[in-house]
């Protein structure tokens, strides 16, 4: 009887390692201590033994049972341990889990110009508008008191979509002065609006020359506006968009819708002058910046404004030669090539 109950003990060790859960550590207990185990036999036996027996197969049988307890009991904690584990583990939210990433890209150096711009035109309380890119002959030029002589309205300068009388003669736009007369036709005076847009013309391309670019055209009317409103007005502007101690100055030039016309020159910002081999200016110490002028009375007659009350003045600039001065951008193709290198770094 004796040695039957250490053979049990024997094997309870591999039985109870034997369950990897608790249910089935259960089923191993039962199998070792429940009612029909063979421990279970050798207690109802205890009674049938002599008396002289019974204190010794009792002792016996309370040392096994003891032990093989203590096995299930170890290996319950064991496995209690290691259930939770799994369970935390499987109800775990990782907050460090790395997201997924998906580019958001970003704004091209040239619209990042254009809103720049328009901005430092908006606090000094102008609005902002766009007009077709597809134009009207008369627009670009007829109402801007072009003739139909000038050179700039020539095929090899102009991309036409079709021919015809200027009411119906339609362009790609070569400058965004058209706004202008189409503004004032929809708009009583005063007049304060910038216009951003791409304009078109038939250049080769080249490191300076693409045959679509970006303009701002700027145009105030008022009663009593003067030339020297207009040379604050962009003073301003150059002093926002290349520094507090930039310099303007004005050139005469010629454009057919403003008398008298004006280019605006500012001083260099990266030599001041100074460098003969500037990389900016070349050792001019001037940056050519863009055509303003006073509007011109035929321009104002034809939009059906009356030239003895209201005044004014208007401007164009690029985007592109101002985005690359301000950047150091040797090649105006680099806007339009799309390469995510060039376009990351703004
Ligand atoms: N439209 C002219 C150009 O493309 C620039 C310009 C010059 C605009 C004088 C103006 C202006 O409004 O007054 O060269």
């Amino acid at each position: 009887m004796t040695a039957n109950l250490e053979e049990i003990l024997k094997t309870a060790p591999a039985l109870v390692a034997q369950a990897i859960t608790l249910a089935a550590l259960d089923e191993a207990r039962s199998e070792l201590l429940g009612p029909r185990s063979e421990v279970a036999r050798f207690r109802s036996s205890i009674g049938e033994l002599d008396s002289s027996e019974r204190p010794r197969a009792g002792a016996e049988l309370k040392r096994v049972t003891t032990e093989i307890q203590s096995i299930i009991d170890a290996r319950r904690a064991e496995l209690a341990g290691d259930e939770e584990n799994r369970r935390l583990e499987a109800e775990t939210i990782d907050v460090t889990l790395e997201r997924v990433h998906l580019a958001t890209g970003s704004l091209h150096l040239i619209q990042q110009t254009i809103d720049e711009i328009v901005d430092i035109f908006v606090g000094l309380g102008y609005r902002v508008a766009t007009g077709p890119e597809a134009e009207l002959a008369y627009y670009n030029f007829d109402a801007l008191n072009t003739p139909p002589t000038h050179p700039s309205r020539l095929e090899s300068d102009t991309m036409y979509l079709d021919w015809g009388a200027p009411e119906d003669e339609v362009l790609m736009r070569t400058q965004t002065s058209p706004m202008q007369a189409r503004w004032m036709e929809e708009h009583e005076p005063p007049v304060y609006v910038v216009v951003p847009g791409r304009t078109y013309r038939l250049d080769t391309i080249d490191a300076s020359h693409l045959p679509a670019f970006h303009q701002i055209e700027g145009l105030a009317v008022d009663e009593g506006l003067q030339f020297s409103d207009l040379k604050g007005t962009l003073a301003h502007f150059a002093r926002e968009f290349f520094g507090p101690d930039t310099e303007v100055r004005f050139r005469p030039h010629f454009f057919p819708f403003t008398e008298p016309s004006a280019e605006l020159d500012v001083s260099c910002f990266n030599c001041d002058g100074g460098e003969p081999d500037c990389r900016v200016c070349k050792g001019a110490g001037w940056l050519e910046m863009l055509g303003c002028g006073m509007v011109d009375p035929h321009v104002f007659e034809a939009v059906g404004y009356d030239p003895e009350t209201v005044t004014g003045f208007a401007f164009g600039v690029g985007v592109e030669r101002p985005a690359m001065v301000r950047h150091g951008i040797n090649d105006i193709r680099h806007f339009v090539d799309n390469d995510i290198r060039f376009l990351r770094q703004f």
